[in-house]
């Protein structure tokens, strides 16, 4: 078991920002002390590695726990797979993503659970957890989902999108829910009408409106925001707790911060793409456009202005990426003369850090809440705090030395994730992971990968500490 002291830096955590030295140990982090003091000067001199972080944060890696790998989506599979895209994960100072296995129709959850760990296992780079998406709710699935949380999966995934594919009744959603009351588990929503949704689009393609900006006006705000408000109806009417997945519109984070104002256990996450991205990238012209379908689609502008301040007030709890790369060639061409068959999803698990500091630098939001909404919060409220999500002594030593000062430009060009676009292409970034470590390892050093595929081990998540 080897030994690391990482002198020098700013500890970064919810409560703010301290000077601190780190000493790991092993897989572990073994204690903090103040920088020239007696104990952080023999640890310096004793461990195995020292890490100099004058001028640095350093923080907890960061938690990314909305990712798609290797998904079967519109007749093709997302670009990343488990291995690339936590190798890109760890590049950007994430050292825990958790993903989604998908129930299809007819299968049990539990054959699904299997065949999602056979993709995972041996393959990741940084440590990993699941959901469950539910397609299918019958008996059976109720009843598995007791042994999916059993297996430590115990947030599950819902749409009110997607007919025929992915979408739930609200009849569906109340016996899930009701499941989840019973046991503690979260029920996570993909809020949007997709039966109106589905109507809008077949208007469209009727009319001859086939280009990529029609993704985005044909799934309107109000119909998040009227799904988001019928998913907490529903919540309240059975006691379940409720996480919106990938929240992206004003009205929508209006009825989460009303049903939260009431005491009711509502939470929302957005993504980065919903605070920089806009429907003026839909509209791009030519097929451009088709690089930015993602669902809920990119907002006009206007919207941002909310999201960063929920993220402020703390009605938006955490920020994920929403993860799902397809590539423009091949991939999102499959849409060229029909948007509605663009494969949903955006690329974005190397960039959540940095893009949150950029929140930073720009005066959005504090060091505090950076390291909140992309470390703490979503440890807390998927079960892994405090093994995950913190700098202290017996959490695992997942982390990041951030360099504030550093200037970048994201560009497919220099990313990692296994396609062939960014979404961010061009934009200047304030600061730059420059040391990432996982369980103790270091993965990431001056520019260099130094992981390892299978080093990534799978998460058996606790309940939701918002929870208990
Ligand atoms: O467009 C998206 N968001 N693709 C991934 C699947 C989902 O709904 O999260
Ligand atoms: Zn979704
Ligand atoms: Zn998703």
């Amino acid at each position: 078991m080897s030994t690391v002291a990482i002198t020098g830096g700013t500890v970064l955590s919810p409560s703010g920002a301290v000077a601190a030295d780190v000493l790991v140990d092993g897989e572990r982090i073994a204690a903090l002390a103040s920088p020239g003091s007696d104990a952080a000067r023999s640890w310096a001199a004793a461990a195995d590695r020292a890490l100099d972080a004058a001028g640095q944060y350093v923080l907890p890696g960061g938690i990314d726990v909305h990712t798609h790998m290797e998904m079967p989506f519109g007749g093709t599979s997302s670009a990343d797979t488990f291995e690339t895209g936590t190798r890109a994960a760890a590049w950007g100072g994430t050292t825990t993503i958790i993903d989604f296995a998908v129930q299809s129709r007819g299968t049990s959850l539990l054959a699904t659970l299997d065949k999602w760990h056979a993709k995972a296992d041996g393959n990741c780079a940084v440590d990993y957890g699941f959901h469950m998406i539910i397609s299918d709710v019958n008996d059976g699935t109720l009843k598995e989902m007791e042994t999916c949380i059993g297996a430590g999966v115990n947030s599950f995934k819902m749409f009110m999108a997607y007919p025929g594919v992915f979408y739930a009744t609200d009849g569906e959603i109340l016996r899930a829910m009701q499941r989840a009351a019973e046991t503690g588990a979260m029920i996570m929503m993909h809020a949007e009408n997709g039966i109106a949704i589905d109507e809008l689009v077949a208007q469209a393609l009727a009319e001859g409106r086939t280009g990529p900006v029609q993704h985005g006006l044909t799934r309107p705000p109000e119909l998040e925001a009227e799904a988001t408000q019928r998913a907490i109806t529903l919540a309240r009417v059975t006691g379940a707790p409720l996480y919106i997945v990938h929240l992206s519109a004003a009205q929508a984070l209006d009825a989460v911060t009303a049903a939260r104002d009431t005491g009711q256990n509502v939470f929302a996450e957005t993504c980065p793409q919903y605070l920089y991205l806009s429907l003026e990238d839909l509209a791009r012209p030519g097929f451009e456009g088709a690089k930015y379908v993602a669902s809920p689609p990119l907002r006009p502008r206007e919207h941002q202005g909310s999201l960063w301040r929920g993220l402020r007030t703390g009605d938006l709890s955490v920020v994920s990426t929403d993860h799902c790369p397809f590539c423009f060639s091949g991939q999102k061409e499959l849409g060229r003369g029909d948007f509605s068959k663009i494969p949903n999803g955006m690329p974005g698990v190397e960039h959540r850090m940095d893009l949150l500091h950029q929140g930073v630098a720009a005066g959005e939001l504090t060091l505090a809440r950076w390291v909140e909404v992309a470390c703490t919060t979503p440890a807390r409220m998927f079960g892994l705090y405090p093994r995950k999500g913190i700098i202290a002594p017996g959490s695992d030593a997942d982390i990041v030395i951030y360099d504030p000062r550093a200037s970048q430009t994201l560009s497919a060009r220099t990313h990692h994730m296994n396609v062939d676009y960014s979404a961010y292409e061009g934009m200047p970034i304030s600061g730059q992971v420059r040391t990432v470590l996982s369980r103790g390892q270091v993965v990431i050093d001056g520019g260099e990968y130094h992981g390892r595929t299978g080093h990534g081990r799978f998460l058996r998540r606790e309940l939701s500490s918002y929870l208990s």
